[in-house]
């Protein structure tokens, strides 16, 4: 799967179906995402909320649950619109999912082009930073050092 063989419009066209699924009493704000997985196959998500206001799940929560659900891999790009099929850009804590799961070269549909992950999370934390750190919460620098004093 290339970036040249994104098909956006047939994104944008799943992304607006899957919106018409969103469950949203509350805000009134539907929104849908679609995004095509490495593999090729396509995985989709809607928002749904909850009367207890902030357990409400973005569309792009979805998205992520469906491809694990559906085999794992990795995001390769996405979109998302609103009610009126707008594009819709991603709200801070779903840029880190995507950021998890598409990495920072996982394209996200933007006015004016699609934007890398990394474009909307600058500087991200993300798994790498956890696989630096051994059990004990240390730097694997950290553990190098330590084992040099002992040796000393
Ligand atoms: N929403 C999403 O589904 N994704 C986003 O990236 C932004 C916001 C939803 C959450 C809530 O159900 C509604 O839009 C209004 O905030």
């Amino acid at each position: 799967m290339t970036v040249t063989e994104i098909d956006w419009t047939l994104l944008h066209r799943e992304a607006v179906s899957v919106m018409g699924r969103a469950y949203v009493p509350y805000s009134k704000y539907p929104v849908g995402a679609a995004a095509v997985v490495d593999d090729g196959r396509l995985v989709t998500g809607c928002n749904v909320e909850n009367a207890s206001y902030g357990l409400g799940l973005c569309a792009e929560c979805g998205l992520v649950s469906a491809l694990a659900a559906s085999g794992g891999g990795r995001l390769v790009a996405m979109v998302c619109v609103d009610g009126e099929g707008a594009l819709l850009m991603p709200c801070g804590r779903c840029r880190q999912l995507l950021f998890e799961h598409g990495g920072p070269q996982m394209l996200v549909a933007a006015e004016g082009g699609p934007i890398p992950v990394a474009g909307l999370l600058p500087n991200a934390f993300g798994p790498q930073n956890l696989a630096d750190r051994n059990a004990s919460g240390n730097t694997a620098a950290e553990v190098d050092k330590s084992a040099e004093a002992r040796q000393a």
